[in-house]
Formats: structure tokens, C-alpha cells, sequence
């Protein structure tokens, strides 16, 4: 079991396949965005191998990322490895929902059983205003298509100020009601690239639950207010699905944090908010054995900081949100 130095069990990692997306999110880049060279980013021989000695140094739970994972051409490949790679037990992927009307099927055969789909709100109007290119009836065709294929859903929202917190937030919720998913409300968090606009625009959990108290009547707690995952879960009484609430910002949940994260150009972050880094690409490209590589991980695992420091105004500079996949 890969412990840090806080006596946090490491044993989860999410790859971001590329930082590349075919939406836009106000929040998350600018419309005209640079991407890394191809020859940069990991190839798929690299990320199974990272993978496999990721699951012999412990890790028991993947999920893929982005920018958006779908526009990787070996994403159901890369799945089948994982899923199929001894130790771990639960694969995951973190999707916009742009492609998966096509990929919901063969993600499914190749072993996944559950997505997450970033959805901010069901007007299709807005949609393409949060999203600069979006179109939502692909999304929802691809929502469709998940569920058709027996995957189990999460929807993450995030809700800004002035946009998508109000109207939009009760319409995504009322999904539950009838439909065993989880609709996931995440607080804006910021980057060197949107500090501005996520100071002006960050709604907090209490506001989304009073929102939805009135709409809905006092919403029940769910496992004693434990956290699923990051997610606090209430449930509307008598619905199928859950409601959560994810807030790194106004109630961090650094001391339960289990994770690390892998660059697609191949640098593990030891925190989402921080620039600690290793990056693990030299190794690869220059012959390192799987024992030193398996030492790498161990000592950046060791390295993990303690938490965020957004309450000091420390944030990752170095990259955004697209480049290190959420
Ligand atoms: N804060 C919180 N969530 C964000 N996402 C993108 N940028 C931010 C941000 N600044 C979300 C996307 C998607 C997931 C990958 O991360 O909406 O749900
Ligand atoms: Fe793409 Fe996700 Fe960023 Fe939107 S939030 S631009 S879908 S990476």
C-alpha cells in the first residue's frame, strides 16, 4: 500500500489522455488554445506500462481524463488494459459526452462500468454559451447512449454565478428523482489561467443546498455526511439517485485525499492545486528499469503535500485544469 508521509493511502490515479478538447468552457480555457505535440504526450506502449507498475506499486483504482479522453484514438484499448490489469478494481472516465453516443457500447465490452459526464445545465442556448462550440443534443445522445449501455452515471456540474445557478441547478437535480444517478454540483476552483473569473463567479455548497431546499423540501444526508469519493451526498426523499456536493474550495477535503495525477505529456501532479511536480517522461524515454520507475512513484507518493494552500492564495500557475484533467 503506497503511503505518504501524512499516512494517506495513495492508491488512486487519474491520466489525462490529452490536453487537448473539442469544447471550449469559459471556465476552464480561452477559445484560441495551443496544445502540446503529439510527440510530447505519453504514447499508449508508455501508458500501459505506467499503468501496470502504477497496479504493482499499489494503485487499485484509474481514471482517464483529459482535456477530453474521448479524442484519444486508443481511449477503449487503454481501458481494456486497465480493466484488465491485476490490482486494480475500478477504472473510470471523466468525459464530456461530446463523442460517447459512439464509444458508450465498446467502453462498456472493453470493461468499463461507470462514467462520469461533465454537464452544466439542459438549456441548449447556455449550453453553447458555457461551451463556446458545444451542441447539447450530442450530449445527450451520449447520456443516453451510457445509460442504454448499462453504465453507471455521475453528471458533474459546475455552477457559476450569473449563468447556470439557479434554474439550471434544480432541472439537473430533478434528474434524480427518476434516474439512479449521481448529479454532482462542483465548485469552481481556480487556476493561474481563470482566477479572475472563478473570484466572480464561484457558487458554494450551502447557497446550491438552500437553492434546492426550497425547491425540493429538506434534502436527506446521506451516509451520516461522509464523503463518497469528494462528493457529500443528499438524496430529494423518495428518489432514485443521489445529489452531491463537491467543494474543495469552501470545505476542503485534503486530509482524506487519495490521489495522484499523470500528465498527458507525463509529469505526475502530487496535488491538483499545487506546481509539485515529477516528471516521470525522462525515465521513460531513457531506459529506466521498471524497479526504478516503481521508486520513482513510491518517493513522489512520499512527496505528496499536505493540502491546497488557496486560503494563502497559493494556486497551480504552471497549468490549468485541461492540462492536468481534474
Ligand atoms: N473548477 C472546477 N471544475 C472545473 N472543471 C473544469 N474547470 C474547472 C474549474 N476551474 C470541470 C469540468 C469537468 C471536469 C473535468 O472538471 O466541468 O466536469
Ligand atoms: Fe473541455 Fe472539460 Fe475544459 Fe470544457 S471543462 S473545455 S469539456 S476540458
Amino acid at each position: 500500500m503506497p503511503l505518504d508521509r501524512y499516512n494517506r493511502d495513495i492508491n488512486y490515479l487519474r491520466i489525462s489522455l490529452t490536453d487537448a478538447c473539442n469544447l471550449r468552457c469559459v471556465y476552464c480555457m480561452p477559445e484560441q488554445m495551443t496544445f502540446r505535440p503529439r510527440d510530447e504526450l505519453l504514447s499508449d506502449a508508455e501508458l500501459r506500462r505506467l499503468i501496470t507498475l502504477f497496479a504493482a506499486t499499489g494503485f487499485r483504482k484509474i481514471r482517464f481524463t483529459g482535456g477530453e479522453p474521448t479524442l484519444r484514438p486508443a481511449l477503449v484499448d487503454l481501458v481494456a488494459h486497465a480493466t484488465r490489469t491485476s490490482g486494480i478494481d475500478s477504472v473510470g472516465l471523466t468525459t464530456n459526452g461530446v463523442l460517447l453516443a459512439g464509444l458508450a457500447a465498446p467502453l462498456y465490452a472493453a470493461g468499463l462500468r461507470s462514467v462520469n459526464l461533465s454537464l452544466d445545465t439542459l438549456d441548449a442556448d447556455k449550453f453553447r454559451q458555457i461551451t463556446r462550440w458545444g451542441n447539447l443534443p450530442d450530449v445527450l445522445a451520449g447520456l443516453n447512449a451510457a445509460a442504454r449501455a448499462g453504465l453507471r452515471i455521475k453528471l458533474n456540474a459546475v455552477v457559476s454565478r450569473g449563468t447556470n445557478d439557479h434554474d439550471d441547478v434544480i432541472a439537473l437535480a430533478r434528474f434524480t428523482v427518476a434516474q439512479p444517478w449521481q448529479v454532482r454540483f462542483i465548485e469552481q476552483m481556480p487556476f493561474g489561467n481563470n482566477a479572475e473569473f472563478q473570484k466572480k463567479s464561484i457558487v458554494d455548497e450551502d447557497e446550491l443546498l438552500a437553492v434546492l431546499t426550497k425547491e425540493f423540501g429538506p434534502l436527506e444526508l446521506e451516509n451520516g455526511g461522509k464523503l463518497d469519493g469528494e462528493a457529500r451526498l443528499y438524496r430529494i426523499p423518495g428518489a432514485a439517485g443521489h445529489i452531491g456536493f463537491i467543494s474543495p474550495v469552501s470545505k476542503p477535503f485534503c486530509a482524506d485525499c487519495n490521489r495522484l495525477r499523470l500528465t498527458a505529456d507525463g509529469i505526475l501532479r502530487l496535488c491538483l492545486l499545487r506546481d509539485n511536480e515529477a516528471d516521470l517522461r525522462p525515465l521513460l524515454r531513457g531506459g529506466a528499469s521498471d524497479d526504478e520507475i516503481t521508486a520513482f512513484i513510491r518517493k513522489a507518493v512520499h512527496v505528496k503535500p499536505w493540502g491546497h494552500g488557496l486560503a494563502d492564495q497559493v494556486m497551480s500557475v504552471s497549468r490549468g485544469m485541461s492540462e492536468i484533467g481534474g
